[in-house]
């Protein structure tokens, strides 16, 4: 059918949350089901207090509000949803492999391919199976290998034809803390399919549902293998100006030059333009390093060396300016953080939002750890046990084993990293603060106050050059900001 009533989506964390809200939301005529195997997140997701969804972003709890119970529904049953939807999303996480082939490079695809299995099992009637989650390229033929074998049957070698399948790439294009208004207004809607009559009719009932909301001319269709590319080439090209301007970061600290003037004046060329020219402490999130590990490890296997080394350096060079944050609060220090209180504004990935994943703020702590610091952090929306667990997970796998960090245990990292609930306690007595997120919040805070309760020399070090350094150099801070010699 080209219009659809009934949508599952199998994933219900950053993406498939919001991403189907916003459906349901301008969709009242279509039934959406978002399933998880988490408990915990579909319980979060369906509480009457909305502050406790499972996922911070602004402006997501009038959209889940007003669609929540209506059309849009949050469940664990995984199946039934399955069985009963014309449509189905694919939005499980797909995380760098921490093992076996392709180890600490590769997308580790067992979420997706446990989905297309399960899909494969239950459906009895037609289903079109969308990829939203970021996949490598050619994922759609294995997810297609999957869905075909289901209807053979195992024991007899029979076919028992009872569904047939439409596979399309869906990719998400939308960055946490503005997902929403992402959503509502994307620049584009990006549907590849597979070349078939099945294909084009899959690609038009999708392109029917955002239709609803985002213009006709802004919804493109490609082949399958350019949509899944698109993805990765994205991030990468969105990850490569982050790590081109903080590469020149390092050399402005070293002439005196400002990496903010320079940004500025290079931004004002339209071919350059200006977004994403903000040096910082270095990206985090879930999906650069992830995506670009990705596309490194398909140029190795596809045997473009070049290009491999090309894109990896990105990453490399994004290692190197969390290093060097890190290292310039020791040096400034007098060479050693042992014993020392350094506290910690933020330590979400970035601001509006509660999403922790492969943020600066884990690796800086860890560096800073290895020299026995004591930390003492504050985020308005991260909890304790994030923290806690981002720190062991972190020891547990690390990607670069060059480094000569040693292994904290649970037991050190709770002794030497404290979570408070205001930035005044987590700053009292304290020899440095690092602004490891830009939340606005800290950009006006009682300084002066903060100032008095600290040790002298009071540090600060801006990861994300949001204070004024006019004012708190006048209030008596030693302040280091990124790329300004
Ligand atoms: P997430 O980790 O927040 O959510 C994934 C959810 O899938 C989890 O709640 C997990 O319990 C559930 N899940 C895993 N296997 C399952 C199964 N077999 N059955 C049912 N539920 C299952 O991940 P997130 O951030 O939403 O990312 C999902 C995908 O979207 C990834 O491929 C990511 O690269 C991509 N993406 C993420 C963006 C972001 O900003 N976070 C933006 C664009 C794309």
């Amino acid at each position: 059918p080209t219009e659809i009533k009934k949508i599952a989506c199998i994933g219900a964390g950053y993406v498939g949350g919001p991403t189907m809200a916003v459906i349901a939301q301008q969709c009242p005529h279509i039934q959406v089901t978002v399933v998880d195997i988490n408990p915990q997140r579909i319980a979060d997701w369906n509480d009457e207090d909305l502050s406790k969804l499972p996922v911070y972003e602004p402006g997501l709890p009038e959209v889940v509000a007003e669609a929540r119970g209506r059309n849009l529904f949050f469940s664990t049953d995984v199946e039934g949803a399955i069985r009963e939807s014309e449509m189905i999303f694919i939005s499980v996480n797909t995380p760098t492999k921490t093992y076996g082939v392709g180890k600490g490079m590769a997308a580790d695809l067992k979420y997706v391919e446990l989905c297309a299995r399960q899909i494969a099992e239950v459906a009895t009637s037609n289903k079109i199976v969308v990829e939203k989650s970021t996949l490598p390229v050619r994922t759609a033929q294995a997810i297609r290998t999957i869905l075909d074998s289901s209807s053979i049957n195992g024991d007899t070698g029979a076919s028992n034809k009872k569904a047939q399948f439409a596979v399309l790439s869906n990719p998400e294009f939308l960055a946490e803390g503005t997902a929403i208004t992402d959503l509502l207004h994307a620049d584009r809607v990006l549907i590849g399919s597979e070349d078939s009559e099945g294909g084009k009719q899959a690609e038009q009932a999708l392109a029917n549902i955002y239709a609803n909301w985002i213009p006709r001319e802004q919804i493109i269709t490609t082949r399958i293998w350019s949509s899944e590319l698109s993805k990765l080439t994205a991030n990468a090209f969105l990850a490569q100006r982050i790590s081109s301007i903080n590469s020149i970061s390092a050399l402005c600290e070293r002439t005196g030059a400002d990496v903010d003037e320079v940004a500025r004046a290079i931004g004002m060329d339209s071919r350059i333009g200006s977004k994403f020219l903000k040096s910082s402490v270095g990206f985090g999130g879930s999906c650069f390093q992830k995506d670009i590990l990705n596309l490194v490890y398909l140029c190795r296997h596809f045997n473009l060396p070049e290009v491999a080394d090309y894109w990896e350096q990105v990453v490399t060079l994004n290692d190197y300016q969390k290093h060097r944050f890190a290292k310039q609060i020791i040096d400034s220090l007098f060479n050693t953080v042992s014993g020392k209180k350094i506290s910690f504004l933020g330590w979400a990935f970035k601001k509006d939002t509660n999403d922790t994943r492969e943020s600066a703020a884990i690796y800086v702590a860890d560096e800073l750890l290895q020299d026995r610091a004591e930390i003492h952090v504050y985020d308005p929306k991260v909890k304790a046990e994030q923290i806690y667990a981002d720190l062991e997970y972190l020891q547990a796998n690390r990607r670069n084993t060059t480094q000569e960090n040693g292994q904290l245990s649970s037991e050190e990292i709770r002794q030497l990293v404290n979570v408070h609930q205001s930035p005044f306690d987590a700053t009292q007595n304290a020899h440095a603060i690092a602004v490891l997120t830009e939340w606005d919040e800290f950009k006006t805070y009682d300084w002066q106050k903060i100032y008095d309760g600290m040790l002298k020399p009071a540090f600060i070090f801006d990861g994300r050059n949001i204070l004024d350094r006019e004012a708190l150099k006048a209030i008596g801070f030693e302040l280091t900001s990124i790329g300004k010699g």
